[in-house]
């Protein structure tokens, strides 16, 4: 049998953060051994949000890649690969946007929230209406079966699943339905509900062990508690949010002696501060191998892409011969 596949991918908008460590990245590299794994940068997904701004990808491309090799995406095992340069990714959206309404994208709740942040107004780009249709081109050009994102992507996947089934009721069985793996969404330093870059919330992979620290010092605590011996309450907490994601094994221990008011939010950081500089520690140093030699980077972006531009051929030939657009043998 051979082995099933998994897409996920991440936006170059920078380097990559503890969320997208919790929501996604952690779980590529945990399963590229069981699923033959591909993994996109999104940068023509990036455009949809920073048109104005290409010269910017390039940087972030590199440090996207970075991030997921840093953190044990393993250039064996799995396809590390550009977005734009899969043209093929491009051709299916185009297909894929006569199956897909203008109602639909327009109550995607994910589109809601991040238009609401970007403020479109009456402006909203075509293309930013339309990435989900992107996405769903991107998760189907190497048939994917398995996405593990953040639950934030959920309505995206739906759609992709709804455009899947589209296709194979009208033109016949090629394309594979995806099942999303979800993953909560990790909480941003100042308590929003997301970390993420553009909010200024976030602990990035490639921080150092002082921006590390600084960082967490100044996340939002129990705002009802003033004195170390104060009853807090870890549930609304940012910091205790954080052990629970990443120091699990000392989460019982703070639970009770933070709701007792026998540990104050300084020891509780310096431990948080301990535990992420102890996870960091590893991705950082993989890191600065790769940022000595970025030649070693576009190397590997080099291969997957190819890779994935025969993944991408061999499935445009299928739609094309089921939608009997396979007129000439070029
Ligand atoms: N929309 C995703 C994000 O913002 C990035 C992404 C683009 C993606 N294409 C994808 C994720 C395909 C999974 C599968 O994080």
């Amino acid at each position: 049998m051979p082995k099933k596949r998994i897409l996920t991918g991440d936006r170059p908008t920078g380097p990559l953060h503890l969320g997208h460590l919790v929501g996604s990245v952690a779980n590529r590299a945990r399963l590229q051994d069981e699923y033959e794994t591909f993994v996109i940068i999104a940068d023509i997904q990036t455009l949809t949000t920073h048109h104005d701004h290409p010269e910017l990808l390039r940087q972030n491309v590199l440090n996207v890649a970075m991030d997921n090799l840093a953190s044990g995406v393993d250039p064996n095992k799995s396809t590390l690969f550009i977005q734009s340069l899969v043209p093929q990714i491009a051709e299916l959206t185009i297909i894929y946007s006569n199956l897909v309404t203008v109602q639909q994208l327009s109550h995607n709740p994910t589109i809601k929230t991040e238009a609401a942040q970007y403020n479109f107004g009456e402006s909203m780009p075509y293309g930013f209406l339309g990435y989900p249709v992107s996405q769903a081109a991107d998760i189907t050009f190497c048939r994917a079966h398995l996405v593990p994102v953040g639950e934030d992507q959920a309505p995206h996947i739906e759609q992709t699943r709804k455009i899947v089934r589209k296709f194979n009721a009208l033109y016949g069985e090629v394309l594979v339905e995806p099942e999303g793996m979800l993953a909560p969404k990790l909480v941003g330093l100042d308590g929003n509900t997301k970390m993420s870059k553009s909010l200024g919330n976030a602990i990035f992979l490639s921080d150092p062990p002082e921006e590390v620290k600084r960082k967490v010092n100044s996340a939002l605590t129990d705002k009802a508690r003033i004195h170390p011996t104060d009853k807090g309450h870890p549930e609304v907490c940012v910091v205790f949010a954080y052990h629970r994601a990443f120091n699990a094994d000392a989460v019982p221990d703070i639970e009770e002696r933070c709701r007792a008011g026998t540990i104050g939010c300084v020891p509780c950081k310096k431990l948080l501060v301990e535990a992420l500089n102890q996870l960091l520690e590893p991705i950082r140093s993989r890191r600065a191998a790769y940022e000595k030699d970025p030649s070693l980077v576009w190397e590997i972006l080099k291969a997957g892409t190819a890779r994935a531009r025969e993944e991408g051929a061999a499935t445009m030939a299928l739609v094309r011969q089921a939608m009997r657009i396979n007129y000439l043998d070029l």
